[in-house]
């Protein structure tokens, strides 16, 4: 099985807790895209999605699926979406594709996140992926120093862009995360920060595993 193939098994997998006629939060990267193309084929069955970014909401537009404003919303059933890394907890790294808040912020919201992702992202110690940090424009300096002193690594601007929230992302390099609710606490706490890509504290209910031995489920 080819990496993009463990992505679409674990993308029509999810589709199991997808319940009729409720919101669906909806992730944001390439996995995420199989899954926004595995639920175009039963969009009639929701009543419509919360998107995680401006490019899955575009992606479920085009399918004519119906994308809520989240402040419209009371609640959200699912929230399904990738990783960047897993460990087996459920701790996740995510924002590699730079919609961190947002994911963030829709997986508060949702009663279950169920995260989809290939064998490759499942990790026994998380940081070798760079941790993306969302930083207000003008605290870059100023938080690239505390995050090198309060948790260490190598804060790296990342080049070039902007997020949906017109900020910038520090990926903190050569940071071994070995507590990783620790960490994501303190990142939060440094002023300038907008969020973190540890999803730790909040983690994943349930991982889906892309493997050649097909879809494992992770709790
Ligand atoms: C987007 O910001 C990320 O959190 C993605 O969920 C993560 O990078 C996984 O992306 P892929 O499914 O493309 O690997």
């Amino acid at each position: 099985m080819t990496q993009d193939e463990m992505k679409q098994a674990v993308a029509q997998a999810a589709i199991e807790y997808v319940e009729a006629g409720t919101i669906v939060g909806v992730g944001t990267g390439s996995t995420a895209n199989f899954f926004i193309d595995e639920l175009a084929k039963i969009k009639h069955k929701i009543e419509g999605t919360v998107a995680s970014s401006e490019a899955s909401a575009e992606r479920l537009k085009g399918h004519g699926i119906e994308v809520f404003d989240l402040n419209s919303v009371s609640e959200i059933a699912v929230y399904v979406d990738g990783a960047d890394e897993s460990n087996k907890y459920l701790h996740l790294i995510k924002g590699g594709g730079g919609a961190l808040t947002r994911e963030k912020i829709v997986a508060a919201a949702s009663k279950k996140f169920v995260c989809i992702a290939d064998e490759s992202k499942l990790v026994d110690v998380m940081g070798k992926f760079p941790l993306p940090v969302e930083v207000i424009p003008m605290a870059r300096s100023l938080v690239a120093r505390e995050i090198i002193k309060q948790v260490g690594g190598e804060p790296v601007l990342r080049e070039g862009f902007t997020t949906d929230n017109g900020n910038i992302i520090l990926d903190i390099h050569n940071l071994e995360i070995m507590e990783p609710t620790k960490i994501e606490q303190i990142l939060t706490n440094i002023t300038g920060v907008v969020t973190n890509g540890l999803f730790a504290i909040k983690p994943a209910n349930v991982l889906l595993l892309g493997t050649q031995d097909g879809v494992k489920t992770i709790t």
